[in-house]
């Protein structure tokens, strides 16, 4: 049914291509690579959802296709172009300019107000696009305008991820990664986010990477990857799931109560 590269070979633009990428952190040789050899093609527009267990990698994966960690072998190339090959420089534009990182912790300021955590970027003098994101209309875009100048600390966890969310877009970027970005929240929460995840995708044309343990999440998605060890353990694209797939009768097992 699929393959680790291929599956819409053809038809959207590839924006997001990982060839035979590797990392092996500093100090852990002897350890299996926290990626291995990963080939992966994620075309423009395209939500993918990550899953796999603990230690299988899919922070990593993230950070190396955001340019935050360097890859040990292989490369990642954004729109075609292998961010190994781009200038300290370059590549820190590019990742300013084209991507919107969501942490696994929300790694928010508690003692700003949520537009100035969103702002922050800006105010730390990060490069930006040519017209960057109005602020009042990502807080109108994650639903917290009337929260707007609230510290951080006194939102609940689904409001704070929704800042979080907003702080990432504020440069306008065309792809967001997000590390589990319902991983603290009940299931109501959980459903706002994924659902103001699926608006954004829709109404700013995101690609969209998100790391998950929940498949309920990641089943709203338009594909899943399963990580296992570092390496791509299976896929599928979600629209090609049936009541009578493995997926669905025995998920992948992996999934938090
Ligand atoms: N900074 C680091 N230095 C050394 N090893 C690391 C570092 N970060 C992660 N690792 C190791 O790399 C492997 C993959 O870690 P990673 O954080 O990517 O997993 P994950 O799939 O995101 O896990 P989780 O679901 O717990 O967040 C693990 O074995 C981890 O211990
Ligand atoms: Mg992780």
């Amino acid at each position: 049914m699929s393959n680790t590269t291929g599956i819409n070979d053809g038809a959207a633009r590839i924006l997001i291509e990982t060839r035979a990428l590797t990392k092996i952190y500093d100090g852990t040789s002897g350890s299996p690579p926290a990626v291995n050899a990963l080939n992966l093609k994620i075309p423009a527009g395209e939500f993918t959802a990550i899953m796999g267990p603990s230690g299988s990698g899919k922070s990593t994966l993230l950070y190396l296709i955001a340019g935050l960690a360097e890859p040990t072998a292989g490369e990642v190339l954004i729109d075609g172009v292998s961010i190994s090959s781009l200038s300290d420089t370059a590549r820190a534009r590019m990742r300013n300019t084209r991507i919107g990182f969501v942490f696994q912790r929300f790694n928010l300021l508690g003692f700003l107000s949520a537009r100035d955590n969103i702002e922050a970027p800006r105010l730390m003098g990060w490069k930006q696009r040519g017209s960057p994101r109005a602020i009042d209309d990502l807080l109108v875009a994650v639903g917290l305008e009337k929260k707007r100048l609230r510290k951080v600390s006194e939102l609940s966890s689904g409001e704070q991820q929704r800042v979080a969310i907003a702080r990432a877009l504020i440069n306008d970027p065309d792809i967001l990664l997000a590390d589990e970005p319902t991983g603290n929240l009940d299931s109501r929460n959980a459903e706002a986010v994924l659902d103001l995840l699926l608006k954004l995708k829709d109404e700013l044309g995101l690609t969209i990477v998100m790391v998950t343990h929940n498949l309920d999440v990641a089943l709203r998605a338009d594909r899943i990857i399963q990580m296992k060890d570092g390496s791509v353990e299976r896929e599928l694209m979600t629209n090609e799931l049936d009541s009578s797939s493995e997926w669905a009768q025995r998920p992948a097992g992996h999934i938090r109560p």
